[in-house]
Formats: C-alpha cells, structure tokens, sequence
C-alpha cells in the first residue's frame, strides 16, 4: 500500500474524490482502519469522551494524546494520520503550541496535527505552518470551548464563521474540519475554500466526512441518543454484551474451558 502524503491529501479536492475520515485511538482498531482503505485517521482528543468516559475533551494531556497517537501510526501503512492538539496548548500563543506539535511529530512520527481556532488563533496556525508543522483546521463547533459556549449547538453565526474559515485558510491549513454547521452554509465554505473541507454534522457537500470511530460502531456502554449528525453502522454494544454474557455463562457452567481448549 502507498501512504497518503499531504500534496495527495490536498489533491482530492482538485481529483472530486471524497476524503474517508475516522477517529482512532489503538492498534488494532487503526490497523482495520487503515486496511478498509480510510483515507485520513484521526487521533482525536474525542478520546476523553468515548475511551475515558469524560463528559468533555478538556482534561485530555498532551502525554495521553502521543500515547494513543504512537499505537495508531505504528499499525498505519497507507492512511494519512493527524493529532490533536489538546486544550490548552491552541490557547497558549505560538510557542506553546509548535512546543505541543512538535512534540506530536517527533514522538509519533504522525503526518499532522489538527487545530481547534478560528479568526482569533490564525496567526498561531500560521507560525505552526512556517514551523514545517502541517495543520488541519477545525471551525464551527469548538468542543474545547464547551465551557464558553456552554454546550454542543449547531453553529449559526454565518459572518463570524466565513471570518473564521478565510483566516485559518489564509493561515496555511492543508484542510478544515467543519463541525455542526447548517448545511448551505458548509457547501457555500466548500465551494469558497481551495483546500478541503471534512464535515461532521455540516451535511453532504463537503469535500470529506468524519465520524468518531466509537459513534459508527455503537460501541457504547449503554443506549443513548444517537446524535442527529450520526449514521450508526453497527452495534457493537449487543455484540460485546452477549459475547460476554455467553463467556460469563459457560464458565459459571463449566462449559469453558473444554477439552479443546485444554493442555
Ligand atoms: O476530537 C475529535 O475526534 C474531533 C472530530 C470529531 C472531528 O475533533
């Protein structure tokens, strides 16, 4: 398999192909991943939601993020892998951010970084780009700013977010993550940008989609809502449930283990 480098990455807009994107956080899951052909894998800092159990992104280190980041890029042969920068070091100005990135880069060999900001932390994505650090923006929905917008609203502020998106673009982003944005909105941002945009609840028209790898596969611990941007394409919460509970009751019956499974 050949990897995917940036220049081929920024090229599928211009090709009209779409961009296949899903988060992933261990070796065995990006190796799957990675041989169902998934063009770009995303160690997301959605790692405090789905693997840790937290309510937010917020509390996610930057050593837990390179933990998970390196598993991900030793299983990878062909898919583009990006990494979050997690809260705070977008926040933190320039030098704490390339100090955050390069770290990223140099301990897991990952191909980019992803950048949560808009208009206001342009001129730190612009000093990762002359730093030689390629960066995939991500507006509309900030999940790191949860504690200032006070929840995960669909966003609805147009100007702001054409202001956003032309200043990240402007900075030197490769691509742009648009998350829970109205449709027309997003397919107007697609055909304005040269680089390309990847959705997750900003509807068709985008140049590529994201899905938190946990949301696709049902793989949750009990039935919640599925989020309204959210195609579920199995449910693994019934398979793991029974698989276990069929474990649990062979050996309380002393059906496992077997003869063929003994020495
Ligand atoms: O952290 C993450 O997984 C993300 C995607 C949902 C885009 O930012």
């Amino acid at each position: 398999m050949t990897k995917l480098t940036l220049p081929k990455i920024k090229a599928f807009k211009q090709e009209g192909r779409k961009i296949v994107v899903l988060t992933v956080y261990d070796y065995p899951s990006a190796r799957l991943l990675d041989n169902a052909g998934i063009d770009l894998l995303l160690v997301g800092d959605s790692l405090g939601n789905v693997v840790q159990g937290k309510t937010t992104t917020l509390s996610v280190t930057l050593d837990e993020i390179i933990y998970h980041a390196e598993m991900v890029v030793r299983a990878v042969e062909r898919a583009f892998v990006v990494v979050d920068i997690p809260f705070p070091f977008c926040q933190l100005g320039s030098t704490e951010a390339i100090r955050a990135a390069a770290r990223i880069l140099k301990e897991t060999s990952a191909d980019a970084v992803k950048f949560e900001g808009g208009e206001n932390r342009a001129s730190t994505i612009a000093a990762l780009v002359d730093a030689g650090i390629p960066v995939l923006g991500h507006c509309g929905l900030r999940p790191q700013e949860i504690r200032q917008t006070g929840g995960y609203f669909v966003q609805r502020q147009h100007e702001q977010l054409f202001q956003d998106i032309t200043a990240v673009e402007k900075a030197g982003a490769f691509a742009m993550v648009l998350e829970c944005i109205e449709t027309e909105l997003a397919q107007e941002a697609t055909s304005l940008l040269r680089i390309p945009t990847i959705g997750i609840g900003a509807g068709p028209f985008c140049d590529g989609q994201v899905l938190v790898f946990h949301d696709l596969l049902g793989y949750k611990p009990e039935q919640t809502r599925t989020p309204k941007h959210v195609k579920q394409y199995a449910d693994l919460q019934t398979i793991i449930s029974n698989a276990v509970k069929n474990y649990a009751d062979d050996v309380r019956n002393a059906v496992f283990p077997d003869a063929k499974n003994s020495f």
